[in-house]
C-alpha cells in the first residue's frame, strides 16, 4: 500500500489540483557521462556512468566555494524553471548472449511524453499537513550504496525499488531487486530520499549522515524524526524509466535463466540501485512551493514548456563511446558480486 501511495498521491493532485502540496514536476535528459561531482569532484572521469538532468552548471567541480548555481546557471531541463538543482543517478545496461553491453534509453511518464529521456521529481512536504523546511542552498545528498549486492545490505534504505511495468501505470509490485522476468512496458527505478535533517550539516564527506528516516512508522504515515535529525524535509524522490522493451525477447536473455540488465557501476543484483542530488533551487521558491498549496500547476512557480526544457544541454565532457555494443562497460567498470567477486 504504502509503496503506491506516491503515485496515487500524483492521480489525485491531477484531479484536485489544491488538495495536496506535492510538487511533480519533468525534467528531460541533460547529459548522460561519467562524472560524479559529489563523490569523485573534479574528476573526469569517474569509475561509473551517470545519467544527470537538472541546471546546466553540472560539472566536474560544483563544489558550493567555487560555484553558486542559481546566480550561474542559464537553463534547465526541468518545467519548473527556478530549479536549476541536478539529479542523477547510474546507467542501465543490456548484457547480451555474446558479453557486449547496449545502453538502455530512458523514457518519461505518461503526461510528459515529449519529454527527452530524463526523469519524473517529485518533492512531498507531507501526507498529513505540517510544515517542512525546504533544502538550503549548498545541500546535497545521495541515498544507496553502489556497492551493495545483498537485500540484508540494501534494506539499509528503505525505499530503494525498482516497478516491472506491465504497462505505463503499472505501479505496484516493486522489489528491492531487478526483476527477474521481462517487464512489458520497461523497468521503472524509484529512489526516495530520506525525509529527516540534523539541521546542520549541507554536505558532510559521506554525503549521507546528514540525513535519517523516521523513528517510527515512515514519511507517508508521518511517523516522527529522530532527535539526532528533527528537521523535517521534503521527500524527494525519482521516478526513472528504463525503456527496456527492445531486449523483451527470451531467446536474447541468459541461458541460466538469470535477467541481462546490469547497472553501469557493475552490478546485476539490482541492491545498489542509488541516487544523487545537488540542491539548485533559485531563492527560496522551493520553500514558497512547500509552503503553498500547489503540485503539477504551481502558479508560484516559474514554469517552462518540456520543449524548453529539452533544449536546455551541457557539453559532454568526458566524450567517450557509451552507446555502441560495448565490450565493456564504460572505464572498464567490472561487474560484481555480493563477496566482491568478478562475474564479467
Ligand atoms: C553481440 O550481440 C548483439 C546483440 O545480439 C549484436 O547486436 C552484436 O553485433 C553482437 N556483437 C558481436 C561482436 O558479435
Amino acid at each position: 500500500m504504502q509503496l503506491s501511495l506516491n503515485y496515487a498521491l500524483a492521480g489525485l493532485a491531477l484531479l484536485a489540483p489544491n488538495a495536496l502540496a506535492l510538487l511533480r514536476f519533468s525534467c528531460s535528459q541533460l547529459v548522460v557521462e561519467r562524472l560524479d561531482p559529489l563523490v569523485n569532484p573534479g574528476v573526469t572521469a569517474s569509475p561509473h556512468v551517470h545519467q544527470v538532468i537538472g541546471g546546466n552548471t553540472f560539472r566536474p567541480l560544483m563544489t558550493p566555494d567555487v560555484l553558486d548555481i542559481p546566480s550561474e546557471a542559464t537553463c534547465t531541463t526541468c518545467t519548473f524553471a527556478d530549479d536549476f538543482s541536478n539529479y542523477w543517478t547510474a546507467v542501465l545496461y543490456f548484457r547480451a548472449r555474446n558479453g557486449t553491453y547496449k545502453r538502455v534509453q530512458q523514457k518519461p511518464n505518461v503526461g510528459f511524453e515529449a519529454a527527452k529521456g530524463g526523469m519524473t521529481i517529485y518533492y512531498t512536504p507531507s501526507y498529513n499537513g505540517g510544515k517542512v523546511t525546504a533544502f538550503k542552498p549548498g545541500f546535497r545528498m545521495i541515498v544507496g550504496d553502489p556497492t551493495f549486492r545483498t537485500e540484508q545490505q540494501a534494506s539499509q534504505f528503505r525505499q530503494l525499488t525498482y516497478t516491472c511495468l506491465q504497462d505505463a501505470m503499472t505501479r505496484t509490485g516493486e522489489t528491492k531487486d531487478m526483476p527477474k522476468k521481462p517487464c512489458p512496458a520497461g523497468i521503472m527505478a524509484n529512489i526516495r530520499f530520506p525525509t529527516c535533517w540534523n539541521g546542520k550539516d549541507l554536505d558532510p564527506p559521506d554525503h549521507s549522515s546528514h540525513v535519517a528516516y523516521p523513528t517510527s512508522g515512515t514519511f507517508e504515515s508521518g511517523g516522527p524524526c529522530p532527535a539526532t535529525h528533527p528537521v523535517k524535509i521534503p521527500q524527494l524522490f525519482y521516478e526513472v524509466i528504463w525503456d527496456t522493451t527492445p531486449f523483451n525477447n527470451p531467446a536474447d536473455w541468459p541461458e541460466d535463466g538469470s535477467q541481462p540488465f546490469v547497472w553501469s557501476y557493475g552490478d546485476q543484483t539490482g541492491y545498489g540501485n542509488h541516487g544523487d542530488y545537488v540542491f539548485g533551487w533559485k531563492g527560496d521558491a522551493l520553500q514558497q512551493a512547500m509552503d503553498t498549496n500547489c503540485n503539477i500547476n504551481c502558479p508560484q512557480l516559474k514554469s517552462q514548456s518540456i520543449q524548453q526544457g529539452n533544449q536546455c544541454s551541457v557539453k559532454d565532457t568526458v566524450g567517450e563511446d557509451i552507446d555502441g555494443w560495448l565490450t565493456e562497460l564504460p572505464g572498464a567498470m567490472p561487474v560484481t558480486d555480493a563477496s566482491g567477486n568478478i562475474i564479467y
